[in-house]
């Protein structure tokens, strides 16, 4: 039987991997589930041995057992070259290559067996050749031929993401703030004649995310058991289990994750013959995370100068993308830089847009030359403003 030809995208992210696929009835980009229960996997892996790599829930679970053998973000140390774990020494490739190969085998199955024609790889803007190449180098363990994979920024996935349902005029600039668990990446692209982008001004903070929200939200916990039940905290601090850890924190991340809907959210903390409810109120949350979004907002403000742009009326719009971003107070400082758009689910943009970047018929700019790859106008600047 004859299959149809259908493509993949990733978007490899510091605490979560989606992915999209051309949907094997309607050809058309659709997010493809990664566990039963949602669009996105845990990038973790649990590396027992360098042929054995558990990932996503899977390596989660198995992280109390032995805590030398688990990654929580393998996207971290891509850079590294080799890294050493659960006494291994392994190419840094190895680990994002368990990861890729569990989405690939998702996505044939879906597809009768058959491969995809063409694998699209997202990676941060900032990422250096080396970088790219190691995640290149996963993309080659899955035995695809490397004609068939390509990569594109983040940043431009999501520019091509926003033209599916906005066609853009050559010249127009578009800002794109990807606010995730570990990274905060904004950039600026302008629509050019190939029917493509180019990033004129890209920054970011490589240690600015919703982890660090989550280690703020501890920290108040620790402070509010200190006066209400300071045996809980010593032993939380002691002698906890990592099990009970990791359940305390699961409870912060989804009480942080309900406060962008909910005035106030319930973090459950219990164990060693302890329970508490604490509740944290949204205005709470606000004043624990004011400082690090002032420097978001800093950040955004001098990237937009770096890209000229010195009014707001001069940006189609500010575009948000990544799980952060849904925080109300991001919306409330951003939105005097520009106008502000969101669109679908801000977690798997990235991967969906990413296909979209590689076929024209399913962006709405004028079609037009084939898309170009890494061509960032400018080097991104990473660090302070
Ligand atoms: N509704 C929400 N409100 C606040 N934070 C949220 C919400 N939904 C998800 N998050 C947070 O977003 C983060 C994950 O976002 P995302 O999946 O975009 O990150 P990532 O792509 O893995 O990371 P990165 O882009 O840094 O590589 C987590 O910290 C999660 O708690
Ligand atoms: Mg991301």
């Amino acid at each position: 039987m004859s299959q149809k030809p259908w493509q993949l995208g990733i978007d490899f992210g510091t605490s979560n991997t989606a992915a999209a696929h051309t949907g094997a009835v309607s050809g058309s980009v659709e997010t493809l589930p990664l566990t039963h229960q949602g669009n996105l996997m845990a990038s973790s892996v649990f590396v027992e041995s360098p042929d054995n790599i558990a990932v996503g829930d899977v390596a989660i679970n198995q992280a109390e057992r032995n805590p030398a053998a688990y990654m929580a973000s393998p996207k971290r140390s891509i850079g590294h070259g080799m890294v050493t774990v659960n006494g291994y020494n392994i190419a840094s490739s190895v680990p994002v290559a368990a990861v890729l190969q569990n989405v690939m085998s998702r996505a044939t199955a879906v597809h009768g067996g058959h491969s995809p024609s063409q694998l699209v790889l997202t990676h941060p803007e900032a990422w250096s050749p080396r970088e790219i190449q190691t995640l290149l180098d996963a993309a080659a363990d899955l035995g695809l031929d490397t004609s068939k994979v390509k990569t594109v920024s983040e940043p431009r996935a999501a520019a091509h993401y926003y033209t599916r349902t906005n066609t853009l005029q050559p010249g127009t600039k578009i800002g794109v703030f990807d606010f995730g668990g570990g990274t905060l990446d904004i950039a600026v692209l302008e629509a050019n004649d190939a029917g493509t982008f180019d990033v004129i001004a890209a920054r970011g903070d490589n240690g600015l995310g919703g982890k660090n929200f989550d280690a703020f939200i501890r920290r108040w916990i620790d402070d509010e058991l200190e006066a209400r039940n300071p045996d809980l905290l010593a032993y939380l601090r002691q002698s906890a289990p990592v099990n009970v850890v990791h359940n305390l924190d699961d409870s912060i991340r989804r009480a942080k994750e309900l406060l962008s809907e909910a005035p106030s959210a319930t973090i459950t903390v219990a164990g060693g013959g302890f329970h508490e409810t604490i509740q944290i109120t949204r205005d709470e949350f606000e004043d624990l995370i004011d400082a690090p979004l002032q420097k978001a907002v800093s950040l955004t403000r001098a990237t937009l100068n770096d890209a000229g742009v010195t009014d707001s009326s001069q940006l189609e719009a500010l575009y948000l993308t990544g799980g952060s971003s849904r925080i109300p107070l991001v919306h409330n400082l951003l939105g005097e830089l520009g106008p502000l758009a969101t669109l679908d689910d801000p977690k798997t943009v990235v991967a969906q847009g990413a296909l979209s970047a590689v076929a024209p018929v399913l962006r709405g700019m004028a079609a037009g030359a084939a898309p170009q790859y890494g061509q960032p106008g400018q080097p991104p600047q990473y660090g302070q403003p």
